[in-house]
């Protein structure tokens, strides 16, 4: 924060013709109305939508002023509460004390050691992927991509196997999951009481969802052992005095649930992108197909130990989470009136940061939308200012899935494109739809040429 006095205003789209026009657009094309945002009023703007005054921050330092340096100033957004009613006070969604705590009970899950431990599960799973895969086939690479990191959370969190379509887990997940956009609509809470299908279908599979989980945890608890998952290491954190008193099961299953549904879609929607990406760019398809050849010269599945030497796929997926990146905004509400740079954000108003823009500033990535995994070389990277690339956000919301999700994009990657070359099937539209994640509105529908 500055010591002068800041304006209690920040420039932006004003007027009622104007303001029409704009309502319509954030509506219609949110990216594009963010990128224009900034591009128009530069690192701080200010717009209205309905009663909600919106500060639209977007220079690195003051998204790091936001997420990181006056994190306690700011709340989880709008669609909190209603997400509440599907995901429960998981990490996800709690604030202050309880998220400290919890913070500090699931964390010892997501350790390196803990990490490295499931790298032979991402590549058993990345095997399985491609023994299911046929030379020439076409299919959507959107759903195949949930199926491999759905199993693989599954594996790593409750030992528990839900990659199989049929699976109690898998269906119960896809209910819930189904219903989850509803919950942006403002009249969600009246919607979620009527008795539609759809409804009705969310709610038995929350519900189910919720059983299997909670008989998992009980079995666990008499059980006692540590399986080396993350739902181990949940309930034993508590027994080895983080702290903290035990948590309730019904803490632990919120908790359970958010990583679920944290850990898998966001992981799926990179590697998709990733695979549309490379299928545009054959240079940098090309290098990295070199890379494997070199590092899984006899074809077998990538393993922890070859993380350090595939730099280039981890640039290769990096450089998708720039383009595309799967969270492409983040919203808080302030807490306290706060300055950035010259101007006042008033206690109560939204504040919003978004990836999608300011991955697409030509001061820190000029031409921005050419896809260039060299971006990211050490070099590269330390010359930008931190908060120009933030795909997993900052602070202390940041992090807790980074390791685990990058890991698992290289392994799954490298195992994947050593064997096979994507090809965008012919005709098949790309259209970008950014809902809670950065959607393909019509999927990824892709031919597999075996290498
Ligand atoms: C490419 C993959 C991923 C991306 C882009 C991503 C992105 C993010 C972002 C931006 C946040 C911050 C949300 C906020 O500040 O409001 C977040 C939080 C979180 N992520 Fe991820 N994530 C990914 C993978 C994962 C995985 C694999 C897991 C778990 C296995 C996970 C678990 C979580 C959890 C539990 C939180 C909440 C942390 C907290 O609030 O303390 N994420 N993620």
């Amino acid at each position: 924060m500055k010591s002068h006095t800041p304006h209690p205003t920040a420039p932006g789209p004003k007027g009622n013709r104007f303001y029409g026009r704009m309502v319509r657009t954030s509506r219609r094309d949110p990216l594009s109305f963010m990128t224009m945002l900034a591009r128009e009023y530069g690192d701080v703007c200010s717009f209205r939508v309905g009663f909600e005054r919106v500060f639209f921050v977007n220079h690195p330092d003051y998204v790091k002023d936001v997420l990181v340096n006056h994190y306690d100033n700011f709340l989880k957004g709008n669609g909190k509460q209603r997400a509440k009613r599907f995901l429960g006070e998981g990490l996800l969604l709690s604030e202050g004390d309880l998220h400290r705590r919890q913070r500090r009970l699931a964390q010892p899950g997501f350790h390196h050691q803990r990490i490295a431990g499931y790298a032979s599960e991402m590549a058993a799973a990345s095997e399985r992927c491609s023994a299911r895969w046929r030379d020439g086939e076409e299919l959507d690479i959107w759903p195949e991509m949930l199926r491999l990191t759905l199993g693989i959370v599954g594996k790593t969190l409750f030992s528990a196997d839900v990659e199989s379509k049929d699976d109690e887990v898998g269906q119960a997940m896809k209910a819930a999951t189904h219903q989850y956009r509803a919950f942006k609509l403002p009249f969600a809470k009246l919607l979620e009481r009527m008795p539609l299908p759809h409804i009705r279908r969310f709610h038995r599979g929350k519900e189910r969802l919720r059983r299997i989980v909670l008989e998992i945890i009980e079995e666990r608890r008499r059980d006692g052992r540590d399986h080396g998952d993350l739902l181990s290491m949940l309930l034993l954190s508590e027994e080895k005095g983080v702290g903290a008193p035990p948590m309730m099961p019904e803490q632990v299953w919120d908790e359970a649930l958010t990583i679920f549904i944290a850990g898998y879609d966001t992981t799926a929607t990179a590697l998709m992108w990733t695979w549309f990406l490379l299928s545009q760019h054959p240079q940098a398809e090309a290098k990295l197909h070199a890379e494997l050849d070199e590092v899984l010269e006899d074809g077998r599945p990538a393993v922890f130990e070859d993380l350090r030497r595939l730099p280039y796929t981890e640039r290769v997926l990096a450089e998708a989470m720039r383009i595309y990146p799967p969270t492409w905004r983040l919203v808080r509400r302030a807490v306290r009136d706060f300055a950035v740079g010259e101007h006042l954000l008033p206690a109560g108003s939204l504040v919003v940061v978004c990836q999608y823009a300011m991955h697409r500033d030509p001061r820190y990535f000029p031409d921005p939308e050419h896809f260039d995994p060299e971006r990211f070389t050490p070099e590269a990277k330390a010359a930008r200012p931190q908060f120009s690339y933030f795909p997993f956000g900052g602070g202390p919301r940041r992090r807790i899935g980074e390791g685990f999700a990058q890991m698992e994009g290289v392994l799954l990657l490298a195992t994947l494109a050593r064997r096979w070359r994507l090809r965008l099937a012919p005709g098949h539209p790309v259209e970008v739809f950014p809902e809670h994640l950065l959607r393909s509105k019509h999927g990824m529908l892709m031919t597999l040429e075996k290498r």
